[in-house]
């Protein structure tokens, strides 16, 4: 039931663009669908469904912080899949870097891990990616950080990235463990055992599975908590100064990004553009659709130029 508000129309919102100056844009997967890139949860075509081979009692294991301590092949075996591999970005994004460029835009939210936003210009500073993103990845066992695209080829070969410097560290181990001498003088020979690590190779994927920890891209799985600057920057800084909050292409099925707008005060017109409603917030503005072709109308009657090819329909 929508709550009873001064704002209920379409160009209630397109007046709400023009005026306001401090907007919040909270986003989900559903800004990145018309790019081929599956959401999670629509029925069919979301990542949830097709991992119903997997055999899991929930989907949402594939991103379980234990799940993933246990058996790190689960969430492996779909990884590939949404790794992000365009450098293409939606008319939704152009909205939205269109409304940072009219210095409109106080913060992006961000629940996505392609990190589109910033191929479409989105500055570090306007942008909070609350369940991390693929840009970095970090040892489980030793917390030694990687740039996360140096285990894209490992990840789309199929394999478990492991820890390069969890392999130094056992090189170190075994080498010293090999320059022992004998009473003579002599080197003492080692003998090795099948799965020891060799000292010739400079590859760490020859060591033994349990010698070095596997690398964890820095997406927050649930179990773990969000990046401190996700609640920091919502109550120290933008829940003062925002005038105005758009929430697009997501469910607001996870916490806690979906308590965002109830934390708001009641005050501040909030819109919500989604294929789905949602029945449990309560909205000023449903604009129900596709949020490409909802975005280029507000911008078209705004008398905005949104700087962008809409994608065509496969
Ligand atoms: P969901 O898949 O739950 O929701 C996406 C929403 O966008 C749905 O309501 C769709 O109907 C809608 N949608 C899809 N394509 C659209 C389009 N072109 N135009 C308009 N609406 C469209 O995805 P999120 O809400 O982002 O977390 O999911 C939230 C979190 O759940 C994700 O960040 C992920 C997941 O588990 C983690 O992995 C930690």
């Amino acid at each position: 039931r929508a709550k009873l508000s001064q704002y209920n129309t379409i160009d209630d919102a397109v007046h709400l663009l023009q005026t306001c100056r401090n907007i919040i844009v909270l986003t989900g997967a559903g800004i990145s669908t018309s790019l081929g890139i599956p959401d999670f949860r629509s029925k069919g075509t979301g990542l949830y469904s097709k991992l119903e081979h997997l055999g899991l009692n929930d989907p949402q294991e594939v991103f379980d912080i234990t799940v993933f301590k246990q058996d790190p092949n689960i969430f492996y075996s779909v990884a590939r899949d949404i790794l992000p591999n365009t450098e293409r970005y939606s008319p939704t994004h152009a909205f939205i870097a269109l409304l940072q460029e009219k210095g409109k835009l106080l913060t992006n939210y961000s629940q996505n891990i392609d990190n589109l936003e910033a191929k479409a210009g989105i500055k570090p500073e306007k942008l909070v990616q609350c369940h991390g993103s693929f840009a970095t990845a970090t040892c489980v066992k030793c917390g030694h950080q990687v740039v996360g695209a140096t285990l894209f080829p490992e990840i789309n070969a199929g394999n478990i990235p492991r820890c390069r410097k969890c392999a130094e560290g056992k090189r170190t181990t075994n080498n010293s463990r090999k320059r022992k001498l004998n009473k003579d003088g002599s080197e003492r020979k080692v003998r090795r055992r099948p799965g020891d690590y060799d000292s010739n190779s400079d590859s760490e994927f020859d060591l033994p599975t349990s010698a070095c920890g596997v690398m964890k891209p820095d997406i927050t799985f649930f179990g773990e908590p969000l990046p401190d600057e996700f609640s920091k920057r919502l109550t120290e800084h933008d829940k003062d100064l925002v005038d105005l909050v758009i929430v697009i292409g997501t469910s607001l099925k996870v916490a806690p990004v979906s308590e965002v707008v109830p934390f708001l005060p009641p005050r501040i017109p909030q819109i919500y553009i989604s294929r789905t409603p949602v029945s449990h917030v309560n909205f000023d503005i449903d604009l129900l659709g596709d949020c490409d072709v909802v975005v280029s109308e507000l911008c078209r009657r705004a008398g905005w130029a949104l700087d962008h090819e809409m994608i065509p329909k496969d």
